[in-house]
């Protein structure tokens, strides 16, 4: 979608009129640019009973050359940057392409540049298709929608410098959900690696880093070669590097991503039902994936790393079994309980590695358990972590994004629990079912290590997980998206990046 600001002049086939609740006749400026009788038609049509201004309503009138359409987007007053995206990103999904490509959306008064911003990024983010493997319908051949944001002259400065922001972010959500949804048949872990080394061809900014299988083993990366030991398409590790050469010796950010491109539990496979969703288990680096399009797209000028654990999880002769008592990358052994726990074992090597690297902070995105699904549904995203500043940061970051990162309990019961295996140092799944959101954020605590001071002296490196699991994938109440891969979570890291 190309979008563009302007102040109130054109027309094009399509103009969006947003309306307040219980207005009572076309705002200011609706109708600039319409010849006498449309005018007369739109105007007309605002001051009937046939809408109201109620969030959702909508009220199309068809001129010749072009159809207005009022939605209603609620009181004045209470509108937030969550009903203005969401209204946004129904209205794009509500329009026909046979009326036209080119879209003009008329913020006549009452708006901020905030809320303007969201409604056009809802329209961004909704317009989005995964059809690649598709026969095209020469019919509906549509060459994609043009975006006019129309308001006063003296909101278009800053209108155009957000808009501009919120296309450029929107290209790595799209990029996360591409990924996401890609079958697993197509993208399997070196292929994601070779998906990265190509996107990073040409940037002179950005580094990106592939270990392979034989690299895996001599580094001692167990736990993610345990997982993907059973499939023919073998794991590796990807590193992601954005601005490798700023702030050298300084403390930046490390972004690690669960990238199960198909878990079927391995030996203790799950059940068919529902198996063929586990395509989007590597959701986790596809948002690593993903933040790293947005931030380069932005123009971000500090260094981040990225890590991504990539493995596909099958049952086979070769594969990994309940029982095993497996080493990682950390010296700690780890006793399988469940072959299917089996994205704890991946991150377990990525998170000691990005304690090397000298972090800021850690966070990790894993779409790690059912049991988050269980606890916090579709609406939020589980959140842990050991440091209080770093998890309020998170959840502000995620407000301000609209994508809720909600605060679950790290305690020391559940470490407990984890840390109680009769064979290794750590167990791979909890004693029962109870809490196992929670004992998987225990579990991948034992893999955050201290950092050590010129005196030796430790201290702990803030750390954050996400289990994205209830809503990186088929989420109905989300608005931007149709269904499939939601990309979440980079708007928010990119807020927490650039902003928070
Ligand atoms: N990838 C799954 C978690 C999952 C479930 C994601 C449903 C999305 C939707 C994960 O690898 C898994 O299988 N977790 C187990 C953990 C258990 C064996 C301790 C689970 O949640 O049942
Ligand atoms: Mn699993
Ligand atoms: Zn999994």
């Amino acid at each position: 979608m190309k979008v563009s600001c302007a102040n109130f002049d054109r027309t094009g086939d399509i103009m969006i009129i947003p309306v307040f609740k219980d207005f009572d006749k076309a705002p200011n400026n609706t109708t600039v640019g319409l010849g006498r009788g449309p005018s007369i038609a739109v105007k007309a049509a605002a001051a009937s009973d046939a809408i109201s201004g109620k969030v959702g309503e909508s009220l199309s009138v068809w001129t010749k050359g072009c159809t207005v359409i009022f939605i209603g987007v609620g009181k004045k007053g209470k509108l937030t940057h969550k009903v203005a995206r969401d209204t946004g990103a129904k209205c794009l999904s509500s329009l026909s392409k046979d009326l036209g490509s080119d879209i003009v959306i008329r913020f006549t008064s009452g708006w901020s540049t905030e809320n303007m911003n969201a409604f056009a990024e809802g329209m961004m983010l909704r317009d989005y298709q995964f059809d690649k493997y598709q026969k095209k319908d020469e019919e509906n051949n549509h060459d994609g929608w043009t975006l006019e944001c129309q308001a006063h002259d003296r909101h278009l400065e800053a209108l155009s410098e957000s808009i501009e922001k919120a296309s450029l972010v929107t290209t790595g959500v799209h990029l996360s959900r591409d990924l996401a949804n890609e079958p697993a048949n197509r993208l399997y872990p070196e292929e994601f690696g070779r998906r990265a080394l190509e996107w990073a061809e040409g940037k002179d900014n950005v580094e990106v880093e592939v270990w392979d299988y034989a690299r895996l083993q001599k580094e001692g990366m167990h736990g993610v070669i345990a997982v993907g030991k059973g499939s023919i398409r073998k794991p590796c590790m990807v590193f992601f590097r954005l601005n490798p050469n700023v702030q050298s010796g300084e403390q930046v950010p490390c972004i690690v991503g669960k990238g199960i491109t198909f878990d079927t539990g391995g030996i203790s496979i799950k059940p068919s039902q529902g198996m063929w969703d586990m395509k989007y288990d590597m959701h986790g680096s596809a948002t690593v994936f993903g933040l790293f399009q947005a931030l380069w797209a932005t123009g971000y000028e500090g260094r981040v790393n990225g890590i991504t654990c990539m493995a596909e999880n099958m049952p086979s002769a070769e594969a990994y079994r309940p029982g095993d008592v497996i080493d990682t990358y950390s010296g700690k052994t780890i006793e399988i309980f469940s072959t299917d726990a089996e994205g704890r074992n991946v991150l377990s090597d990525g998170l000691w590695k990005a304690a090397e690297l000298n972090p800021s902070y850690i966070v990790d995105l894993a779409t790690l358990t059912g049991a988050c699904v269980v606890a916090l549904g579709q609406e939020a995203s589980g959140l842990w972590s050991n440091d209080d500043n770093l998890r309020d940061r998170i959840h502000q970051a995620g407000n301000s994004v609209d994508e809720l990162a909600w605060p679950m309990p790290l305690l020391p019961a559940f470490e407990k629990e984890m840390t109680s295996s009769k064979f290794a140092d750590v167990r791979n799944g909890g004693k029962g079912r109870y809490g196992g959101a929670n004992t998987a954020a225990a579990f991948l605590k034992q893999f955050i290590q201290d950092r050590e001071d010129e005196n030796g002296d430790k201290s702990e490196i803030p750390w954050a997980h996400l289990d994205i699991a209830g809503t990186a994938w088929n989420v109905d109440t989300n608005a931007c998206v149709a269904h499939g891969g939601t990309g979440v979570h980079v708007r928010t890291l990119h807020h927490l990046i650039t902003q928070g």
